[in-house]
């Protein structure tokens, strides 16, 4: 099992987005699990946008993380993708527990008992520097940090990289990174700063995600993508790229 963690400190960076498809394109090539980790619950109102609010309230996330569920009980299994959804409540997180260790720990425990029942597991974290971030980037074994073509990119890259290195130092583990250019045009100033962001060592920028209108109108219907178009075709690309770090020998490809 491969964990995937799609993150940036910045809101609207097509975190979702690419959780959303990228976990689609890996279920393709085996099974796949997907964590809402954001208490914006996109990606829950993706894949359930018909469970009702008090079912999702009673296991979740939060109460995973808090030790309060077991992963089985948190796991909602749907054709083809599994997932552990998130509520508005997760933002009580940080009053209940200041321990993000007890929560890493927690969220570690969990994966690692379903791991013989997934190939991948794909998390979507919240725009903001949290506790569920730690707990998510804890148990990665690739960040992938989607970057959109603001003037606050690079700034906020460089943010979430010393995040990932604290979090590095607090549980002595290194963790894979890379970058994933979403929604870049043609324009100079587009350009330039993906030079800036190819200029970051050590940290390879992955193929772009184009902008596309019917990525944009698909995902908000909670839809997939027609399979052979372009886009479809950018995040198969993408799924592939993602394992060839994870797992280099493709050792995963069943389940
Ligand atoms: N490749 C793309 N082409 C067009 N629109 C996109 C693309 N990726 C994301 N978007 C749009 O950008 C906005 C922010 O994306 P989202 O995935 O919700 O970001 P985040 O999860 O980082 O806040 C959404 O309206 C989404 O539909
Ligand atoms: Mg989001």
């Amino acid at each position: 099992m491969k964990v995937i963690t799609v993150s940036n400190i910045k809101g609207g960076s097509a975190k979702s987005t690419t959780a959303i498809h990228l976990a689609e394109a890996l279920s393709r090539r085996g099974k796949t699990l997907v964590i809402d980790m954001d208490m914006q619950a996109d990606l829950t109102d993706f894949f359930l946008p018909n469970e009702s609010l008090d079912q999702l309230e009673i296991h979740n996330i939060m109460t995973l993380l808090l030790g309060r569920s077991k992963i089985e009980e948190v796991i909602i299994r749907k054709t083809p993708i599994d997932i552990i959804p998130a509520t508005l409540s997760l933002s009580k997180l940080v009053r209940i527990t200041q321990d993000p260790l007890f929560l890493s720990e927690s969220l570690k425990r969990g994966l690692d008992s379903v791991k013989n029942q997934y190939a991948y597991v794909v998390i979507d974290t919240p725009g903001s520097a949290k506790f569920e971030l730690t707990s998510a980037l804890y148990s990665a074994n690739l960040v992938l940090i989607p970057v959109t073509p603001s003037k606050w990119a690079i700034r906020a890259v460089n943010l979430l990289l010393d995040e990932i290195t604290e979090t590095e130092t607090l549980f002595t583990a290194r963790k894979q990174t890379s970058f994933l250019p979403c929604l870049f045009g043609a324009s100079k100033k587009h350009r330039e700063i993906l030079e800036k962001l190819k200029a970051i060592e050590e940290i390879p920028t992955l193929n772009e995600i184009p902008k596309s209108e019917s990525i944009k109108t698909k995902t908000e219907k909670n839809e997939f993508l027609k399979k052979g178009t372009n886009t479809w075709h950018a995040f198969d690309q993408l799924a592939d790229e993602v394992i060839r770090l994870v797992d280099p020998e493709n050792r995963f490809p069943f389940l």
